[in-house]
């Protein structure tokens, strides 16, 4: 039975999509790499999200049995709203997965959860064989931590803890993510906060130095996966 007034039907994407014409471009690409029966790992931000439209499209035209596992509130709403089965890391291990980025560098290493979904992103991306990153040109940099902090997600009573030992790490800014329509903090959707965290610069080894403190459940920061990037 369906319901007669669904909110998840009328939502859409909240902010209007920035460089829609890449990601639309992007969006394409992933959708074409999509077989029947894949189970995907689906990341969050407008560029992952632009994806799974252009797959949602071929899945009506073309009949596709796919399972989303997404990473994020909005990504499982839109798969509802979009008709596509929702699964889980209990159920499957996804075939690939797509997600977004806040900056690449050189080195294919990544700065991820603008979105403050960094924890199950790095999950399903852990979980898969094989991911693309999927981004417009903007995303490009020469060094991380150039336009966008490190996302460090923690458990709320650790915040001060967590605090004085990424002082350690010489940051050069450290802030509490602060919500935009509720007062307070960010919460995640695993109920902990978010500090976003500026460096100026950022060695191989500060992804492992941040997950070592006691409270840090993940950081944003992805140094040497083996990602495939596709950008537009
Ligand atoms: C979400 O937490 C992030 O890791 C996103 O993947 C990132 O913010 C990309 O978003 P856009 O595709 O909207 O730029």
């Amino acid at each position: 039975m369906k319901w007669d007034n669904n909110i998840i039907e009328s939502l859409a994407w909240g902010k209007a999509i920035t460089r829609k014409e890449e990601k639309e471009k992007v969006a394409a690409r992933i959708a074409s790499m999509v077989t029947d029966g894949d189970v995907l790992g689906v990341g969050s931000g407008s560029t992952a999200y632009t994806a799974l439209l252009s797959i949602a499209a071929r899945i009506k035209v073309e009949g596709l049995h796919i399972k989303a596992i997404p990473t994020s509130l909005e990504i499982t709403m839109a798969c509802a709203r979009l008709g596509i089965p929702v699964a889980n890391l209990d159920e499957y291990r996804p075939n690939w997965t797509f997600d977004g980025a806040d900056e690449i560098d050189p080195e294919l290493s990544l700065i991820k959860g603008r979105g403050g979904a960094m924890f199950r992103e790095k999950l399903l991306i852990n979980s898969s064989p094989k991911t693309y990153i999927v981004a417009d040109s903007s995303k490009m940099v020469s060094r991380l931590g150039e336009k966008f902090p490190v996302p460090v997600e923690v458990f709320p009573q650790a915040l001060t803890y967590v605090g004085e030992a990424l002082r350690r790490l010489s940051p050069s800014d450290m802030n509490l993510r602060m919500a935009e329509n509720k007062d307070g903090p960010v919460i995640t959707e695993n109920g902990n906060l978010i500090l976003d965290v500026w460096f100026d610069s950022i060695p191989p080894d500060t992804e492992a130095a941040i997950k070592s403190i006691t409270g840090v459940i993940e950081s944003g920061l992805f140094i040497g996966y083996p990602v495939e990037i596709i950008v537009m």
